[in-house]
């Protein structure tokens, strides 16, 4: 199975891919992970994706689909794959497209995660994770249980992402109204959408998100 998470920066994109991994095996591609391992490493790809992703306009087509066909080619066809922040724009989606059709995939379901923007402001602005091993946390719906101590590995080094300020969050927001949203009716046509509220609690998310992909298909 392979499925697209869509949803404004903060809606809980990657929180549910996540959570699809541990439960379900498949793999998660976030093309914004991505981006920020080539940042750290300091790749050519990270030193041209730097300056865009703080400013939180869009790196460009050509180079998150090269990232995605990349790490499609490294996976047995059998895997099922969680789209987490890509495709973007409708060049994106077009790319989408062949590189799955080239590897004798299909798109089985696009997930729009339904959120308020407002909100979304307060959740970016207030996540944090853990340096160690990435586990996300969040200043006041996710401490983790021994303060300034890692849940997972123990480790007390976090990190705040560089984008997560609230004017290049909504520098972020306009891109994903401009450019992602419209990508939708694309996949409407398909008949392959389904539309989740993204402010439930992130268990009811989680819910809704398993009664989509357990329908049996049409
Ligand atoms: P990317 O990393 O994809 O960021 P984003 O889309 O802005 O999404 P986020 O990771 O901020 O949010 P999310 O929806 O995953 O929410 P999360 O689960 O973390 O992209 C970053 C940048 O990279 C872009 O701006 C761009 O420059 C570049 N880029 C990436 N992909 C690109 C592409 N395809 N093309 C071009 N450029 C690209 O949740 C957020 C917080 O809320 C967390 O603290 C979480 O714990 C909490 N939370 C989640 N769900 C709930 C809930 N139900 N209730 C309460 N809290 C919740």
């Amino acid at each position: 199975m392979n499925i697209i998470l869509l949803g404004p920066p903060g809606a809980g994109k990657g929180t549910q891919a996540a959570r699809l991994v541990d439960g379900r095996g498949m793999v998660q591609l976030s093309t914004g992970d991505m981006l920020r391992a080539a940042v750290k490493a300091g790749t050519p790809v990270g030193l041209r994706a730097k300056a865009v992703m703080d400013a939180g306009a869009l790196v460009s087509d050509e180079i998150v689909s090269a990232l995605i066909g990349d790490r499609l080619d490294e996976l047995a066809p059998a895997v099922g794959v969680i789209f987490d922040g890509y495709p973007r724009t409708e060049a994106q989606a077009l790319s989408l497209d062949d590189l799955l059709k080239a590897r004798g995939r299909t798109l089985d379901h696009v997930i729009e995660l339904e959120v308020d923007e407002d909100a979304l402001v307060d959740r970016i602005t207030g996540r944090f994770s853990c340096a160690k091993c990435g586990e996300g946390y969040h200043d006041r719906y996710k401490l983790p249980m021994n303060e300034g101590v890692c849940d997972v590995c123990g480790s007390s080094d976090f990190r705040r992402r560089p984008d997560d300020n609230e004017a290049t969050v909504r520098t972020r927001m306009a891109e994903y109204r401009d450019k992602t949203a419209p990508i939708l009716p694309l996949y409407e046509a398909r008949g392959i959408v389904s539309r989740v509220d993204g402010m439930a609690d992130m268990d009811s998310v989680s819910a809704a998100v398993a009664d989509i992909l357990d329908q049996p298909p049409a």
